[in-house]
């Protein structure tokens, strides 16, 4: 595991969109995982930059998201796909065709899951897959709990999770309750991981991660520890417990 300390959330999404970018120009036709959230926000500013000043061409690379919302349609400005749409391929000139997020509106959830683990083996896997971290470890939406899903599934959101991206809805009463995420198994079938946090309240379950290096299904997070090829780009608050 590669760990990378910056001084701050610029730099940390400086290096992401340089990691990235590079995958991009190496393999036309990479296959993306990515995240929603604020962390990667820069990020995604930073390959929009890198698309309109350098030339940097998506127009053959596919990206595979790692969870929706229960019950948000895509037009919902809450929903992942618009935030996707709105943060990066709205700029970029992928092929919206290519682009996957899970559909928070589909009726039978349980063969929907299936087949986008189907559909992720299918197209050869995911080359890199972009990662935040929830306050409380989750990454995509596996919450901690007694037991993880293996592949993508639908899980109820903790009240930690629904309290802490609250922030992005009017009112904590219109946070969906339950989202679809890619499994843990999902996650850890990617060539590659890389791993974004920014801020103190990332500080603890980094330090699971990096200090007391133990797996525990209380901070699923700490399942990266399994993965070989993980890269995490941290700033000094996320990493102050790590010292
Ligand atoms: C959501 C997403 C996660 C993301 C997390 C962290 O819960 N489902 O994939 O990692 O938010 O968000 P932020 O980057 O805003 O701290």
């Amino acid at each position: 595991m590669e760990v990378i300390v910056k001084s701050s959330i610029e730099y940390v999404s400086k290096n992401a969109a340089d990691i990235i970018s590079k995958l991009v120009r190496e393999n036309s036709k990479a296959i993306l995982g990515l995240a929603t959230g604020s962390t990667p926000v820069g990020a995604y500013e930073e390959l929009i930059r890198m698309h309109k000043e350098e030339g940097l061409d998506f127009s053959a690379i596919k990206t595979y998201n790692l969870d929706e919302y229960i019950g948000l349609d895509g037009d919902n400005p809450n929903s992942y796909r618009y935030f996707m749409n709105d943060k990066l391929f709205n700029h970029i000139n992928i092929n919206m065709e290519n682009t996957y997020v899970p559909d928070g509106k589909v009726k039978d959830i349980n063969t929907y899951c299936q087949e986008y683990d189907e559909m992720i083996k299918e197209a050869g896997g995911i080359d890199l897959q972009v990662l935040g971290v929830g306050p409380n470890g989750h990454i995509a939406f596996n919450e901690p709990d007694q037991a993880l899903s293996v592949g993508t599934c639908i899980v109820d959101l903790t009240e930690d999770t629904i309290q802490a991206n609250s922030r992005f809805f009017d009112s904590i009463d219109e946070v969906p309750k339950s989202a679809i995420t890619m499994g843990m198994g999902t996650i850890l079938r990617a060539k590659k991981i890389l791993l974004l946090a920014t801020g103190k309240n990332k500080a603890n379950v980094l330090k699971g991660l990096l200090m007391d290096k133990k797996i525990t299904t209380n901070n699923p997070l700490t399942f990266l520890l399994l993965h070989p090829d993980v890269t995490v780009i941290v700033d000094d608050d996320a990493y102050s417990l790590c010292r």
